[in-house]
């Protein structure tokens, strides 16, 4: 069973994948979302998001777009500097994503339309790399608020035909919001039917995973799954993988008695935070630090008043001695067992 690093626009960059890396076991890790366009453009920021320390061969670099030929030239530039594979985007609903046929619109627009972008992605996956071409994957919810699994399934075999060799499922519809648990009895049945039709290819798993409990959920749930893809709480906890990794009913090969590790949360985020300063451009720090801490802060008993603080600060000078002040008056918050 392997544990992914999922997409996050503005956190599933290098600072974070160093965090993750200091406790190891995250097999995958899938890059922010990549505008295919603004790549091609080769716009001042476009090298931060091709960044693929500290472990360049787990890298999946996620694509995100609109059409079929900006999409399929991306994938030949990011192909090409390696890794695990290449992603298509066909999950995400945020109105800006989906209003403008990117994300999860490529689910719901006429099958023909989707199957050429992706034969397109494919094609230049391939050309990239012809003797070794890097996997081809794509992340995908449910589908629309009236999706049915006939839907879902004749989507899949598309997807199947054209050769796609993981797909993670984030089992949850366009609008549906995190607030509502994933209904895993859906990812179960997705999970039959790809491994019936298609016994090679990797269904992953996503959503609400944050702890044993939740992943042994997940895979009591969908036994099959090759995966678990892990968003909000690999911020939160960039231990979770060695966590997991030591926690899963399937793995004894590497189990470890819960609790008898230690994760020091100042040290995290002395590192997360140098690492930003050294692995994003300067005019993004302020606003991606303040998106890492809104996730880490919620280890904190008083996380929220943390959250404030750090809203209230630029510099990782002030987010370091907010922190460094947290701790002194709560110290025993600073040493996590895991
Ligand atoms: C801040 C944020 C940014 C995200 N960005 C992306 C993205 O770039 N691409 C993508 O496919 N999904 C994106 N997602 C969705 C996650 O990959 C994941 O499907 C979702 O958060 C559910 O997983 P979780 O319960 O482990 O958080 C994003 C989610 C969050 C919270």
């Amino acid at each position: 069973m392997k544990l992914c690093l999922a997409p996050m626009a503005t956190l599933s960059h290098e600072a974070l994948r160093r965090a993750i890396a200091l406790f190891g076991e995250c097999d995958e890790y899938y890059t922010e979302m990549i505008h295919a366009p603004s790549l091609l453009h080769g716009g001042q920021f476009e090298r931060f998001y091709l960044l693929n320390g500290p472990e360049p061969d787990k890298i999946v670099w996620q694509l995100t777009g609109t059409e079929e030929d900006t999409l399929g030239r991306a994938a030949s530039q990011v192909a090409a500097l390696g890794g695990i594979g290449v992603d298509i985007n066909m999950g995400c609903s945020a109105p800006e994503i989906y209003k403008y046929g990117a994300g999860i619109a490529w689910m719901l627009k006429p099958l023909d339309e989707t199957r050429a972008m992706v034969r397109a992605v494919r094609s230049a996956v391939e050309s990239a790399s012809p003797a070794a071409p890097l996997r081809l994957s794509v992340k995908m919810r449910l589908g629309d608020e009236n999706f049915t699994e006939e839907k879902l399934f004749a989507f899949t075999d598309m997807l199947l035909e054209e050769d796609v060799k993981q797909i993670t499922l984030h089992p949850r519809t366009r609008k549906e919001k995190y607030t509502r648990p994933p209904r895993l009895q859906y990812l179960a049945s997705f999970c039959n039917y790809v491994k019936s039709h298609a016994p090679d290819v990797l269904v992953v798993g996503n959503g609400a995973v944050k702890d044993a409990e939740s992943m042994n959920r997940m895979i009591k749930t969908a036994p099959d799954i090759d995966g678990i893809m892990i968003a909000r709480a690999a911020v939160q906890k960039p231990w979770i993988f060695a966590e997991l990794a030591g926690n899963k009913a399937s793995d004894a090969d590497k189990a470890c008695t819960p609790g008898t590790r230690t994760a020091d949360l100042f040290a995290i985020a002395e590192q997360f935070t140098s690492d930003l300063q050294q692995y994003q451009p300067p005019e993004f720090y302020e606003t991606r630090a303040r998106r890492f801490f809104s996730y880490f802060s919620d280890n904190f008993q008083f996380g929220h008043f943390l959250k404030t603080q750090i809203a209230n600060t630029s510099d990782r000078d002030a987010q370091l001695a907010v922190l460094n002040d947290y701790f002194n008056k709560m110290p025993d918050e600073r040493y996590v067992k895991y």
